[in-house]
């Protein structure tokens, strides 16, 4: 009986198999359950010993059956698994999604002013004639508004103020001003909106401002940090920058950036033709008053780019339009990675 069921347990490959052995050799017409069944039968003087040597046995294999029982269920459980299991390399879809190029060019910026120690900002979209204008030092009457085609809100804020869609991330030098002590190093990506449509320009567009406010800052470190910044942002080491005095009602001297280029063949860097590509200056002290920063204490200059046309001339792309069409063959072939 022994050796038979040694036998079948191993021949037995899986549960239902080793059921049927443990029923042949345990259950209750198993010549062994009989025999034992049987015992009180037996004269006295073997029943002792033949008492013995059936328990024995059936402790045995009892035993060797569990055992095997364990094994296959193990040998079960591993076939489960690799029949379900799922290959985590395998594509989980042939359409790749990409970084939209402006949201490239966003993290491209953000990566260049972080290493000189910039964090990133943020303000509304919806925000208040007296963030986007009036604390710019940009009053009810200034003909710098007329400039800025903004779109009005109908309805005024929880506290009368007139309400607009930003037309210029400057409005986060203000609130950054008003929420933080200098020194401050920031920069503020975002969008922005103007009533004007056409090839080179969209209702919403995009913006980064920076903003540096710190004591003995001077127009040489503004000028450093936006060569260094342009030269890195286009990779091109030598790129021309020229500095040309310009006007903003918020900074004092204002000026603004272009970079070198060549007209006729649109590459950057050579040629003799400039491109403006900048808005800068050292923040009126009237603005800084205006946030209740001492300008005899702190010095500040400010920032601001068109993510939109940064990203058009280092892709050469050609139409601000397709950013906004979501033509995703277009977003392939711009987007990032490939
Ligand atoms: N806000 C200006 C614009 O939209 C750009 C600018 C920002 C200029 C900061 C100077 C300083 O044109």
């Amino acid at each position: 009986i022994k050796q038979e069921t040694l036998h079948a347990l191993d021949q037995a490959q899986d549960l239902r198999a080793w059921d049927s052995v443990r029923v042949s050799a345990l259950g209750k017409s198993a010549p062994l359950v009989q025999k034992l069944k049987e015992l009180g039968k037996v004269e006295p003087e073997l029943r002792k010993e033949r008492g013995r040597v059936l328990n024995e046995l059936r402790n045995e294999l009892t035993k060797a059956i569990e055992i095997r029982k364990a094994i296959l269920e193990e040998k079960a459980l591993n076939e489960k698994l690799n029949a379900e299991a799922v290959d985590v390399s395998m594509p989980v879809s042939v359409v790749k999604g990409t970084l939209h190029p402006l949201q490239r060019t966003i993290e491209e910026i953000v990566a260049i002013f972080a290493a000189m120690n910039f964090k990133v900002a943020e303000g509304p979209n919806i925000d208040t004639d007296w963030f986007n204008f009036s604390a710019l030092n940009i009053d009810e009457n200034h003909p710098a508004r007329a400039d800025h085609d903004t779109f009005y809100l109908p309805s005024k804020s929880t506290d009368e103020q007139q309400l607009l869609l930003r037309t210029q991330t400057s409005t986060v030098q203000i609130r950054t001003l008003l929420e933080q002590e200098p020194p401050i190093r920031i920069i503020a990506p975002g969008r922005t909106y103007r009533a004007d449509h056409d090839a080179t320009h969209s209702p919403m567009f995009h913006q980064c401002e920076g903003m540096v406010v710190e004591k003995n800052i001077t127009l040489g470190h503004l000028k450093g940090c936006l060569v260094d910044f342009l030269r890195a942002f286009f990779g091109i080491p030598n790129l021309p920058v020229r500095f040309r005095s310009s006007y903003f009602p918020f900074t004092e001297p204002s000026m603004e950036i272009d970079i070198g280029w060549n007209r006729k063949t649109g590459e950057l860097g050579g040629g003799s033709d400039w491109l403006e590509i900048l808005g800068a200056g050292m923040m009126h002290p009237r603005v800084l008053a205006n946030c209740g920063v001492d300008p005899r204490e702190w010095q500040a200059f400010a920032f601001g780019v068109g993510i939109e046309r940064l990203t058009m001339l280092k892709y050469g792309i050609a139409d601000l339009r397709s950013f906004y069409e979501g033509d995703v063959r277009w977003l392939r072939y711009y987007g990032f990675p490939p």
